[in-house]
């Protein structure tokens, strides 16, 4: 039975959704979290959407058997191939999904020039296309899928050499200024948001949607009297489908603001 102690899960395809799982843990620290990282199907962003479809359904319904009481679909990527999925299935069920944050980033000053990095699968999906034509009168964007910095996340390589490297020549041609605006549309992108930054200039502004996925997933709690009132810090359970990425996944918890 689910109650107002029953856990959140959180489900990614590896390190990427712990961004969202941090956002949640900051506005709702007495809850009680399942983060399990998919790591050992990851990538998910270079698969088809049959087969992440067909993975994510999997995932989520053991979720649910389990008693969550919300699961947090924290991939963009999965969530372009499932959640329309899953929310007809189970039309009562609080899913939360993620999508490229393109509305703010859109609605940031006038006409911006915005840079949309996301995995292969998410930009080609109908869901992100459909999503970027209601902005397409307020933005100018521009898609780079990024599918080689999914890797070096995983495998905790954002601050080595060949991934400076690799980043700076995908972002080479939008350097210094000529974008004024970029989305990190995957979760696991958040992590190597400093060399962005650095590369595509200090005053480009940077949108990611991990804080309005956890407001989301406490808005549909709270609708249905599900929010843990318990005065004491709940318990994260970390497990993944690769039992040796487990201490990776802590300490990417732990580590700076992301
Ligand atoms: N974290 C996932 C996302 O938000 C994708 C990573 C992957 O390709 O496995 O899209």
């Amino acid at each position: 039975m689910i109650t107002k102690t029953s856990p959140i899960a959180v489900v990614d395809s590896g390190m990427g959704g712990i961004t969202v799982l941090k956002k949640l843990h900051r506005i709702m620290p007495n809850e009680n979290y399942i983060y399990f990282g998919d790591s050992a199907n990851s990538p998910y962003g270079t698969k088809t959407k049959e087969q992440i479809r067909e993975i994510t359904v999997a995932l989520v319904e053991r979720m649910m058997k389990r008693g969550a009481k919300s699961v947090v679909i924290a991939c963009n990527t999965a969530t372009s191939a499932a959640a329309e999925y899953l929310r007809e299935k189970y039309p009562d069920y609080p899913f939360v999904g993620l999508e490229p944050a393109l509305k703010p980033a859109a609605l940031s000053s006038k006409w911006p020039r915005v840079l949309v990095l996301a995995t292969p699968l998410t930009l080609r999906e109908e869901k992100f296309n459909k999503l970027m034509a209601r902005f397409e009168g307020e933005a100018e964007f521009i898609k780079l899928p990024a599918p080689e910095l999914v890797g070096f996340v995983e495998r905790g390589e954002v601050e080595t050499q060949q991934c400076t490297e690799y980043l700076e020549r995908i972002l080479e041609p939008y350097a210094d200024h000529k974008v004024d605006a970029v989305v990190l549309g995957c979760t696991h992108f958040p992590f190597a948001r400093k060399p962005v930054q650095q590369i595509l200039g200090e005053e480009v502004l940077v949108f990611e949607g991990s804080m309005g996925a956890a407001k989301q997933c406490q808005r549909l709690l709270e609708a249905r009297g599900l929010l843990n009132d318990s005065q004491q810090e709940g318990i994260i359970s970390f497990e993944n489908s690769d039992d040796s990425k487990i201490e990776q996944c802590i300490a990417m918890f732990g580590c700076g603001d992301v």
